[in-house]
């Protein structure tokens, strides 16, 4: 199925109160990261959502190149949220929650969401979450919010095979783009709303249900060094709370993390 994403048919059936009122609908971008930006830059309103049918220089974290083909959902977010520069991280774990809880509403799949950017699915990779913020004074920054969602590919190339994952694979059948975009920003808005009240906890206790991480040994790679240790929470800040084997408590911001097995 290539079901061609159209603005105005995403907008008919969306019931956000202000993300999505504008959809910037593309064919073939380099990257709907740096569109966004661009917009923004020239007055795209918060809540301004940017999707592309595929991306030839789609941008996953570290520098990777994140594989953007026809069959996959790529959306970036246009936010302005006036928040302390601290909170903005606390953004990934949020989108991730939300595109965890869309996949819930909309399929029978059970998603699990893998500190700080990924989503899940059997241990797989369905969906990457990519923040680009600009911090700026007077708590006005600018945040674009890149999700990348596998939906209806129905395989990889051979770098990905073993470690990612589509809704289509997992479902055995293809999945309408338009109506897992409507409920993702539907969940987005929700939440969002929630953060920018500084319900923090409420968000928290949800993602640490769905949480991938929690109670399991992992490695995190900090570039300077990489930390091992047993992962015993998540806190207000979408910090990783690790238990070294040394005892000490160490919180985590940003990283690379993995399961030891
Ligand atoms: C990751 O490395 O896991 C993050 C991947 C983020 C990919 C999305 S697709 C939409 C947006 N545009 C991009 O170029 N990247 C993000």
């Amino acid at each position: 199925m290539n079901e061609i994403l159209d603005a105005e048919v995403i907008q008919k059936g969306l019931t956000t109160s202000f993300l999505g009122k504008k959809i910037y609908a593309f064919g073939s971008l380099q990257s709907t990261q740096e569109t966004a930006k661009r917009l923004a830059k020239n007055g795209a309103p918060e809540g301004s959502v940017v999707i592309a049918e595929q991306q030839t220089a789609g941008r996953g974290r570290f520098g990777r190149t994140w594989h953007s083909p026809k069959e996959g959902l790529w959306v970036s977010l246009i936010l302005h949220p006036k928040i302390p520069s601290q909170k903005v991280p606390f953004l990934s774990l949020l989108t991730a929650l939300s595109v965890t809880e869309a996949i819930r509403r909309t399929t029978s799949l059970l998603p699990t969401i893998k500190w700080p950017n990924d989503v899940l699915i059997n241990g797989k990779k369905v969906c990457g979450i990519l923040p680009d913020l600009e911090t700026r004074e007077n708590n006005s920054n600018l945040v674009i919010i890149g999700i990348g969602l596998n939906v209806n590919q129905s395989d990889f190339p051979l770098d990905l095979e073993e470690t990612s994952t589509s809704l289509h694979l997992e479902l055995d059948r293809p999945i309408s783009k338009t109506l897992l975009l409507q409920e993702l920003l539907l969940r987005f808005e929700e939440n969002y709303i929630i953060f920018l009240k500084e319900e923090t906890m409420e968000l928290l206790e949800k993602i640490r249900g769905f949480s991938y991480f929690i109670g399991k040994r992992v490695t995190v790679d900090l570039k300077e060094k990489v930390l091992e240790g047993e992962v015993i929470d998540l806190d207000e800040e979408g910090r990783l709370v690790l238990r070294l084997d040394s005892g000490l408590i160490q919180r985590v911001v940003a990283g690379e993390a993995r399961l030891v097995r």
